[in-house]
C-alpha cells in the first residue's frame, strides 16, 4: 500500500455532487427526511451542549479552581469558537452527514479520515456513556425523594464502589463513624460506594455492582432515535425549552443568594487548581459540533448549520459563565465537590430552597436526556458516512424503509453505549471524551488550513474571516516565551528538570512521561508559528489549533496513553477492513 493510497482524498466537488443527487444514502435506497431549520439546529446544539457538564462535573471543577473557574469557561469557549468557525466553514461546503470524518476525508485523505471517524466514537459514544452515568445519578436522587430507593449497588459502577469502599473502610478503621465520614467534605460519593459494595450480592466472589438506570435511559433514547428524526426533533425542542427555563431560574434566583465574600479568594488554588477543571469544563461545551451530523436532514444545511453552531455556542457560553459565578457565589467553593452542584446549592446544605432543588433535579434528568438524544443521533450518522465510503460494512449505511433512519448503526450505537454504561466510571469516560473531541477540533482547524492552501475550487456559503497571522502568531510566541523567561522562570526550570521537587524518589521516566504532551505541543506550536510566518496562514484556524492543542496537554499523561491505544486499535481495524474495501480505492 502506497502513501498515495493512504492519503487519497475525496474531492469536495464529488461530495457536493453526491449530496445534491441524493446519492448520500445507500445508493438508490430510501433517503433521510429533511426537516430541520435554523431554530431546530440551534435547539439541537443547545440540547447537545447543556447536560452532564453543567449539571454535574462542574462541581469538582469549582471545588478545585474556586470562582476563577468562570475564566476557564471563557477561555474554553474561545477555543471552541475558533473550532466552531472551522466546523461551520466545512459544514457549509460539505452538507452531508459524517461531520469531522467527511471533512477530514476531503482535506487530509482517507487514513486521517478513518482516524477521525474512529476518534469521534470517543466524543459521541463514550461521551454518552458519561452522560448516561450522570443521568443515573440525578435520577436515583430524584426518585429517592419520592421514597423509591434503588439499591446502591444497582446505581453505580464497580470501580466507584470499590474505591469508595477502600476509602471509607480506612477512615472507619481509624476510629471514625459512618455518620462522621458522611459529614466530611467530598466524602458523599465514597460513602455511597461503600454502601453499594457492602450490600452488593456476590457471584463467584465477584461483587455484582452495575448502573441499571444508565442502561434503561440509553435503551429508551435509542428507541426514540430509531423511530425517527421528526420525533427526535420534537422531543428535543420541548426538552430544551424546559432546561433553558430552569437554568435561567437558577441564575436569576441564585443571584439573590450570592454572597460576594464567597468570591474571595477568587482563585484559591491558583492557575493549577483552575486548570484541573479543563476536562470537565471542555466536556460541558462538547456538542455544538454534533449538529453537523444532521446535515442531510436540514432544509438548508449550508446556510443554517453554521448559524446553528454559532448561536448555540453563544447561548451556552453566556449561561455557563453566569452559572459558574452564581454557584461559587452562593456557597463556599469547598462545598462544591458534589455530583449534583446545581441542586446542592439550593438544598439543605446551601440556601435551603427545597422546591428549587427539586425542580433542578427534574430538569437535570431532562437536560441530560437531550444530550443523549443528540449523540445517539450523531454516532450512527458518522458510521453511516464511513460505511458509504466502504470503510465500514454496508449494513451500517442501510436506511430503515419505514422510519428512514440508519437502523443498524443506531442499534449498534445503543449497545456500544448501554453495555459500558453499566460498569464504567464517570471521570474516566469524561476525560476520554474530552481528549477525543479536542483531537477532532484540532484536525478540523488543520483541515481548513489545508483546504485554503489546496487548489480545490469550492463553493462555500460561510467562510472563516481571514486575518493574516504572519506577524501576530510569531510575535505572540516570542512575547509569551519572554514572559516565562523573565516573570515565571520557576515554571521553566521545573519543566526542564528531570526530578519531581515534591517527590525526589520518582524515577526519570515517571517524571518525564508527564511532560511529553506539553513537549509535543511546544514543538508543534513552534512549527505552526514558522508556517504562519512563511505562508501567512489564516489566524482563526491557527488559534483554534493552538488553544485546543493546549487544552489537550492539560489532560494528563494517562489520558494521552489511553487515547493512543484507542487510535492504535482503530488503525489495526483500518488495515484489516477499511483500506481493503474503500470505495475511493475502487473508483
Ligand atoms: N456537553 C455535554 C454535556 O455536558 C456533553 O453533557
Amino acid at each position: 500500500m502506497t502513501s498515495g493510497t493512504l492519503f487519497r482524498t475525496k474531492s469536495i466537488e464529488q461530495i457536493q455532487r453526491d449530496a445534491a443527487l441524493g446519492l448520500g444514502d445507500s445508493e438508490g435506497g430510501p433517503r433521510l427526511k429533511q426537516t430541520l431549520g435554523v431554530l431546530d439546529l440551534t435547539s439541537l446544539g443547545i440540547a447537545a451542549v447543556i447536560g452532564a457538564g453543567i449539571f454535574s462535573t462542574i462541581g469538582n471543577a469549582s471545588y478545585n479552581g474556586g470562582p476563577a473557574v468562570a475564566f476557564l469557561f471563557i477561555f474554553t469557549a474561545i477555543a471552541c469558537a475558533f473550532a466552531a468557525f472551522c466546523y461551520a466553514e466545512f459544514a457549509s461546503m460539505i452538507p452531508v452527514a459524517g461531520s469531522a470524518y467527511t471533512y477530514a476525508y476531503a482535506s487530509f485523505g482517507e487514513l486521517i479520515a478513518w482516524i477521525i471517524g474512529w476518534d469521534l466514537i470517543m466524543e459521541y459514544a463514550i461521551g454518552n456513556i458519561a452522560v448516561a452515568i450522570s443521568w443515573s445519578g440525578y435520577f436515583t436522587t430524584l426518585v429517592a425523594g419520592y421514597g423509591l430507593h434503588i439499591p446502591e449497588y444497582l446505581t453505580m459502577d464497580f470501580l466507584t464502589a470499590s474505591r469508595g469502599f477502600t476509602a471509607v473502610a480506612e477512615l472507619l478503621n481509624s476510629g471514625n463513624t459512618l455518620e462522621q465520614i458522611k459529614a466530611m467534605a467530598g466524602m458523599g460519593g465514597s460513602v455511597e460506594g461503600y454502601l453499594a459494595w457492602t450490600s452488593a450480592p456476590s457471584i463467584g466472589g465477584l461483587k455484582l455492582v452495575c448502573d441499571l438506570p444508565a442502561l434503561a435511559i440509553v435503551i429508551i433514547i435509542t428507541t426514540l432515535v430509531f423511530v425517527g428524526i421528526q420525533e427526535s426533533k420534537r422531543a428535543s425542542n420541548i426538552m430544551v425549552a424546559i432546561k433553558l427555563g430552569v437554568i435561567f431560574l437558577v441564575i436569576v434566583l441564585g443571584s439573590f443568594y450570592v454572597r460576594p465574600e464567597n468570591w474571595s479568594p477568587f482563585a484559591p488554588n491558583g492557575a493549577t487548581g483552575v486548570l484541573k477543571g479543563v476536562s470537565a469544563v471542555f466536556f460541558a461545551y462538547i456538542g455544538f459540533d454534533a449538529i453537523s451530523t444532521t446535515a442531510e436532514e436540514c432544509k438548508n444545511p449550508q446556510r443554517d448549520l453554521p448559524r446553528g453552531m454559532m448561536y448555540s455556542l453563544i447561548v451556552c457560553t453566556i449561561l455557563y459563565v453566569l452559572i459558574a459565578l452564581v454557584l461559587t457565589g452562593m456557597v463556599n467553593y469547598k462545598q462544591l465537590a458534589v455530583d449534583d452542584p446545581l441542586a446542592y446549592v439550593f438544598g439543605p446544605e446551601g440556601v435551603n430552597l427545597k422546591w428549587i432543588s427539586f425542580i433542578v433535579s427534574i430538569s437535570a434528568v431532562i437536560a441530560m436526556a437531550t444530550v443523549l438524544l443528540v449523540f445517539q443521533l450523531g454516532q450512527p450518522r458518522i458510521w453511516m458516512a464511513m460505511s458509504r465510503d466502504g470503510l465500514l460494512p454496508p449494513i451500517f449505511s442501510s436506511i430503515h424503509s419505514r422510519f428512514k433512519t440508519p437502523w443498524f448503526a443506531t442499534i449498534i450505537t445503543g449497545l456500544v453505549v448501554a453495555i459500558p454504561a453499566l460498569f464504567m466510571n464517570l471521570t474516566e469516560v469524561t476525560d476520554l471524551t474530552s481528549i477525543g473531541t479536542l483531537f477532532a477540533f484540532v484536525l478540523v482547524c488543520g483541515g481548513v488550513l489545508i483546504l485554503n492552501a489546496s487548489d480545490q475550487k469550492i463553493e462555500r456559503k460561510f467562510k472563516t474571516p481571514y486575518i493574516n497571522s504572519k506577524y501576530i502568531i510569531p510575535i505572540a510566541f516570542i512575547l509569551i516565551a519572554l514572559w516565562f523567561v523573565f516573570f515565571n522562570r520557576e515554571a521553566v526550570t521545573s519543566f526542564l528538570s528531570l526530578q519531581d521537587p515534591n517527590d525526589p524518589t520518582l524515577g526519570v521516566w515517571d517524571v518525564v512521561k508527564h511532560k511529553i504532551p506539553l513537549t509535543i505541543y511546544l514543538v508543534m506550536a513552534l512549527a505552526l508559528a514558522w508556517y504562519s510566518f512563511r505562508l501567512s496562514l489564516s489566524l482563526i484556524p491557527v488559534l483554534g489549533l493552538l488553544t485546543c492543542g493546549y487544552l489537550m496537554t492539560e489532560l494528563g499523561w494517562t489520558n494521552w496513553a489511553r487515547f493512543l491505544i484507542w487510535l492504535a486499535v482503530g488503525l489495526a481495524l483500518y488495515f484489516v477492513y477499511g483500506s481493503r474495501h474503500s470505495k475511493l480505492g475502487r473508483n
